[in-house]
């Protein structure tokens, strides 16, 4: 039976909302709604559809957080979340279709929105809400201008690379509840990140002090997922991946995540089994290469295996480790699915410097690095 627009309008619809980034979430109580939508599509006409929808704009524009204990509308369990801009848009949509049909068509693509999930084999993006995802990226050239300080991140280790990375990585490739492995984890971005995304994580570090770092940030991030992050220390060329697996129950991981020292332009000790005191580019590229072909050999089939890396300029010769590195695990089972050129952030580096390596620049030909990669490879 067709409610009437008067008792659709009950203004106690929706309940809290929060602010994130400029977008307004919306807690919408499920069953509620979905009646409400429901019952536009008994509207006999256009017109009288149009305005029924209109009258429902105040509700979602006049939420205000204290609604929530007018609504209780945690008690059943029952509530989804909806960006408010990307509801309105559909709802625009159907007010300014030109036919009574083509408006309950995308009534029904609201109601399919909001109660059936559609994903893929890779990741929990319900594909029948996509247009909601403003968070994640697709495209290939990432200009980022601050690093994620949230919670327990901190740039305080050097060569660290910034949450943002692993945070897309780990959204767009694994889903909740699977196992993400870093065989250079320093202190702990990837893991702490999978933590709050709620993906399991394994971690090694060649260096205890690092590691323990890692562990202890990890431990002070809340886990509201419970999860498991173990961080190992280890040789990642040299570590038995499947003994690390099985003692935690598991025989392979769904994604991998590796950021090696970009060779040896950072040293991050002295010890002579750290990638980044290879003693030459080739001997860099075998320890990599070794890496690849292990911690490769437990990441199921058909799923990722992300690779950051930045180039060097030693003696007036770019050496291109990126792409170096990229040409050797094609070789290795993997498929090359995307490049992507991040830019490296502001550097506190003072502006004489700066103008120096401008100078530099002009003089010696060659251009300032501001860009690294993050390399994206599929396990055939
Ligand atoms: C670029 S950093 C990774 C930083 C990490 N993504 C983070 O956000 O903290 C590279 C790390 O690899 C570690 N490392 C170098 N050689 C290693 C090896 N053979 N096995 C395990 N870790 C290694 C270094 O100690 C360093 O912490």
């Amino acid at each position: 039976m067709a409610t009437k627009t008067s008792e659709r309008n009950t203004g106690f619809l929706f309940g809290d909302f929060a602010i994130r980034g400029n977008n307004k979430r919306l807690f919408v109580n499920k069953t509620k709604f979905i009646q409400l939508i429901g019952g536009l599509k008994e509207e006999e006409s256009l017109s009288g559809l149009r305005r029924a929808v209109s009258d429902l704009e105040p509700n979602l524009r006049s939420v205000r957080s204290d609604r929530i204990g007018i609504l209780n509308i945690d008690s059943n369990g029952d509530t989804i979340e909806v960006s408010q801009k990307h509801l309105f848009d559909q709802l625009n949509q159907i007010v300014e279709s030109q036919t009574l049909e083509r408006a309950k068509y995308y009534i029904g693509r609201v109601e399919k929105a909001m109660t059936e999930v559609r994903t893929n084999s890779i990741n929990d993006v319900n594909l029948n809400r996509w247009k909601e995802y403003d968070d994640i990226r697709t495209d290939s050239l990432w200009v980022i201008g601050k690093r994620d300080s949230t919670g327990v991140h901190t740039a305080g280790y050097w060569g660290n690379f910034i949450p943002q990375i692993p945070n897309q990585m780990v959204k767009r490739y694994s889903k909740k509840g699977e196992w993400v492995l870093d065989p250079f984890v320093g202190c702990g971005t990837t893991l702490i990140e999978s933590q709050r995304l709620g993906r399991n994580g394994i971690g090694i570090e060649r260096q205890e002090r690092v590691a323990e770092k890692a562990r202890e940030l990890i431990a002070s991030e809340p886990n509201k997922h419970g999860i498991v992050s173990k961080v190992i220390t280890g040789d990642s060329t040299q570590i038995d991946y499947k003994e690390i697996l099985a003692k935690i129950e598991q025989r392979s991981v769904q994604l991998l995540v590796m950021h090696p020292p970009y060779f040896d332009i950072i040293k991050f000790s002295k010890d002579p089994k750290d990638l980044s005191n290879a003693p030459s580019l080739e001997r860099f590229i075998e320890m990599m290469n070794m890496i690849v072909e292990k911690a490769g050999a437990v990441l199921d089939k058909g799923r990722y295996f992300i690779l950051v890396i930045g180039d060097k300029y030693p003696k007036g010769e770019w050496i291109p480790l990126g792409f170096m590195t990229m040409n050797e695990i094609i070789k290795r089972n993997f498929l090359l699915k995307s490049i992507i050129v991040k830019n490296f952030e502001e550097t506190t580096g003072k502006r004489n410097q700066k103008e120096l390596w401008r100078y530099r620049a002009l003089v010696g030909g060659f251009y300032i690095f501001k860009h690294e990669y993050i390399f994206i490879f599929k396990k055939k």
